[in-house]
């Protein structure tokens, strides 16, 4: 169907609530730039209950629905998206697909909220008057809103989306003068419409009514922009309304006291909590010897006496009558600072607090003192005290910040003529809010749509010859992507990693982990586009997605909310930019990265993966023909690794920290066991080991012995690799099998590398390694499973889902 070049063609699309939402609409350019709607056209629609399927319909039916209207994606002008609030992952879905198709396509996506969407739904079916809209939060909450609704349109009624129990929402609306008139809606009614209608609601829209719908999409969005005007439409800046932080963070900021930040409320991730790879934890036993040389280097110089390790220890084993509360601060496994106390009546006195000179003016001080404060509070402080040299300004002026103020000073505390100032504080401290933090931006305030590439005709059969194929990967904490050619080059290899996110809490939440998926993957994707030009050396401007000859991506095994994200954003991309989708197995990835090495590496032969959340021992018979010998029964060994360094208090991921640690190591100090270890047991256990290692560290920390880090820790490595090489050898030798190679995060492990290239090589085996970065997890991997399945012509079709549990 031919579209005159005054109008405008959008699509909208929304899967926040069970309700798939999409519409195909047409309106006059002019009253598109104004956001008028008055010559909307809905062309199509398909609205449709479509619970936990949306992520398997949503493509298809945007598809279809344009079909229906007699259009293609080229021909759409702008996506309009749904941004929530909703289910969080059903919002992610819609926004993941939204910006893949907005990239793919290279046109502007708006972002509507879905309450304003469902409100325009009540207009549309000719609801006038006053409109509270619950909307299903589950948990026993709803996202409410108010509207006044007139023939003219909508009007909002309230400041912003939040979550509330549906219980205070009754109470609010009752007391509300105007109760009376209020007309009910939203799919929170479902579940929760019982306790409006006995608190004495007696009006409620037609159910057919409680959902937002693409027509309702278009009019918010409309609306939004006659307000606001519409901005460049960059896919990137499109996030998901969360309205509150995951659980993990939330915990977390409660106990620290922190008011949310200007971005964590629209990236909905407490970014201003995640220091790079710094912890903080109560301080143990162990730490007694690093503490004291912390002290003794940050106070060299200064009048105050460094303490003792003896100083420490004693700490813990004093009375518990005087509570104490210690904390250390570390950094893969080094102290950075430490800060502590004691309780005197109701009062903390602050002994110490100490940062190492490299990590000063990073806050570290003030979180070490944010846990001790919090403690006291817990056991019943109401004060805080601490003393100070007179003259260490800096010193001075951080605890001012705090709410210190000066209460007296001791003369000739430090020695002659070096006073003590004592500094007093009411609890809570005065703990900083990073309002400053400015909200996310594009990356490099880019113009969007990205201007077409200028490419000379040369330039144009290199990329037609060289098929480059992107592929994404997002199953745990990495956002990664990569781009391979025909001949097997590795264009462009980006990770985005979310360690620091994560590091906190001692392991990957998977909230947190979705949630910076869909933050960061245009930016990914954009990095490798552009790196992969300038590998090529064009100069025209970055790869273009129809350039591409496929998008490759991690359907499975991970996370769920992850891959949805990585699945999501590749179907609108497949679509949007007109290339076919190549869905990879994860673990297939892992064995691949070994190609990354040795090219020519051919079955059969013998392959160990061991990773965060796999191991395994396969015989790889041939491409794709995988025989899995045997896998863990508990823990994987990445998990263990992991594990063991949180027991450890030595932070996450684990595996890099304790590998580190062996280093100096004697790996025969202490005698771990080695589970099924009888010959012809290709199963893995790890949880009797790990078990072990936590009873060693219980047992030697009641007994107030200082645990020997690099020994346990090479102890604990020779345990694991002891096994994993005996039954790579058997497993050799049982199927005749004359190579072996290796994969997963913990292959990264140079213990583990250099003996099984020993000793199996002095056995006639070759050993292939992948190169130590492309072990954990990165889109390389994945791009080089995507670019066999390409040249097979092995395609999938834009209804995959993500598959959390995938096998070989
Ligand atoms: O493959 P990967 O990145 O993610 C999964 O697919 O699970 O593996 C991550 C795991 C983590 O458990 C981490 O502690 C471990 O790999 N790891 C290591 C080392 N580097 C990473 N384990 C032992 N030694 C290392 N050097
Ligand atoms: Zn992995």
């Amino acid at each position: 169907m031919e579209k005159t070049t005054r109008q405008r063609l959008i699509a909208s699309i929304d899967t926040s609530t069970d309700m798939l939402a999409c519409a195909i609409a047409r309106i006059d350019e002019d009253a598109f730039a104004r956001g008028d709607a008055s010559s909307l056209e809905i062309l199509a629609s398909r609205d449709h209950l479509c619970r936990r399927r949306a992520n398997v319909e949503l493509v298809l039916t945007l598809r279809d629905v344009l079909a229906e209207a007699g259009y293609a994606v080229e021909d759409l002008d702008a996506l309009i998206v749904g941004r929530g609030p909703g289910s969080f992952t059903g919002v992610r879905i819609g926004i993941s697909t939204a910006k893949g198709l907005a990239c793919g396509a290279n046109v502007p996506l708006y972002g509507a909220s879905t309450l304003d969407a469902t409100a325009w739904t009540a207009w549309r079916g000719g609801v006038r008057g006053l409109v509270g809209i619950a909307a299903d939060a589950m948990r026993g909450e709803v996202y409410p809103a108010l509207y006044r609704i007139d023939d003219a349109g909508i009007e909002r009624l309230f400041d912003r989306e939040r979550v509330v129990k549906a219980a205070a929402v009754v109470d609010t609306w009752l007391n509300m003068p105007e109760a009376g008139e209020l007309q009910l809606s939203g799919d929170g009614l479902k579940r929760y419409g019982a306790r409006f209608r006995e608190a004495g609601f007696a009006r409620f829209v037609e159910e057919g009514l409680w959902h937002p719908t693409g027509e309702g999409l278009v009019r918010a969005a409309l609306q939004a922009a006659a307000e606001r005007g519409w901005d460049d439409g960059d896919p990137a800046l499109v996030l998901p309304i969360y309205t509150r932080l995951s659980d993990a963070e939330e915990n977390e900021r409660r106990r620290l006291g922190t008011a949310p930040s200007a971005r964590s409320e629209v990236t909905g991730v407490a970014d201003e909590l995640a220091g790079r790879h710094l912890q903080i934890r109560p301080m143990g036993a162990a730490d007694a010897e690093a503490a004291a040389s912390l002290e003794a280097t940050c106070f060299a110089g200064a009048a105050h006496t460094p303490w003792t390790p003896g100083q420490f220890l004693s700490e813990f084993s004093e009375d518990a009558a005087v509570p104490r509360t210690w904390w250390v601060a570390h950094d893969d496994g080094e102290l950075a600072g430490i800060a502590g106390g004691m309780v005197v009546e109701h009062d903390i006195e602050i002994l110490d607090v100490a940062v190492a000179p490299e990590r000063r003016r990073q806050g570290i001080a003030r979180k070490l003192l944010s846990h001790v404060s919090y403690d006291a509070q817990m056991l019943g402080c109401t004060s805080a005290s601490l003393e100070v040299e007179a003259g260490n300004d800096a010193a001075i002026a951080l605890y001012a910040s705090l709410g210190f103020m000066e209460a007296g000073r001791r003369r000739g505390y430090y020695g002659p003529s070096k006073d003590a100032i004592v500094m007093t504080a009411q609890l809570p401290l005065a703990l900083p809010v990073d309002a400053a933090s400015p909200e996310p931006t594009s990356a490099a305030m880019r113009a969007w749509p990205v201007p077409a590439a200028r490419r000379s005709a040369d330039e144009r059969a290199l990329v037609e010859r060289l098929k480059p194929v992107l592929a994404i990967e997002s199953s745990c904490d990495e956002t990664a992507v990569a781009i391979i050619d025909a001949d097997g080059r590795m264009l462009a290899n980006q990770v985005s990693t979310q360690i620091d996110f994560h590091a906190r809490f001692g392991g990957v939440v998977p909230e947190i982990a979705s949630r910076k998926h869909v933050e960061v993957i245009v930016g990914v994707v954009d990095a490798a586009l552009e790196e992969a030009a300038s590998t090529l050396g064009l100069a025209g401007g970055a790869l273009e997605p129809c350039e591409l000859a496929a998008v490759g991506v991690t359907q499975g095994p991970g996370l769920v909310g992850a891959l949805v994200v990585g699945v999501a954003f590749a179907k609108g991309f497949s679509l949007g930019a007109g290339v076919p989708l190549i869905a990879v197995n994860h673990l297939e990835g892992h064995l691949f990265a070994n190609l990354l090495a040795q090219p020519d590496l051919k079955p059969p032969f013998i392959f160990t993966l061991v990773s965060g959340g796999h191991t395994m021992l396969v015989h790889v018979r041939d491409w794709g023909d995988y025989q899995v010998l045997g896998e863990t029964l508990d823990d994987a060994v990445g998990e263990a690794f992991d594990k063991v360094a949180k027991a450890l208090g030595l932070g996450y991921p684990g595996g890099p920290i304790i590998s580190r640690l062996a280093e100096t190591g004697d790996p025969k100090a202490i005698d771990f066991p080695r589970a099924l270890n009888r010959k012809g047991d290709y199963r893995f256990s790890l949880s009797g080991l790990k078990t072990a290692v936590v009873n060693y560290i219980e047992q030697e920390t009641a007994a107030g012995r200082v645990i020997h880090l690099p020994d346990l820790a090479a102890s604990f490595e020779a345990a694991v690799f002891d096994v994993q090489y005996k039954k790579a050898w058997n497993a050799l030798r049982d199927t005749g099998a004359r190579e072996y190679c290796i994969g997963g995060g913990v292959a990264a492990n140079p213990h583990l590398r250099e003996m099984m290239t020993r000793k199996l090589g002095r056995q006639g085996v070759r050993v292939t390694l992948p190169p130590q970065g492309a072990c954990t997890d990165n889109a390389a991997m994945i791009a080089e499973v995507a670019r066999r399945k390409f040249d097979r012509g092995e395609f999938s079709a834009l209804d995959i889902d993500a598959d959390p549990n995938m096998t070989l």
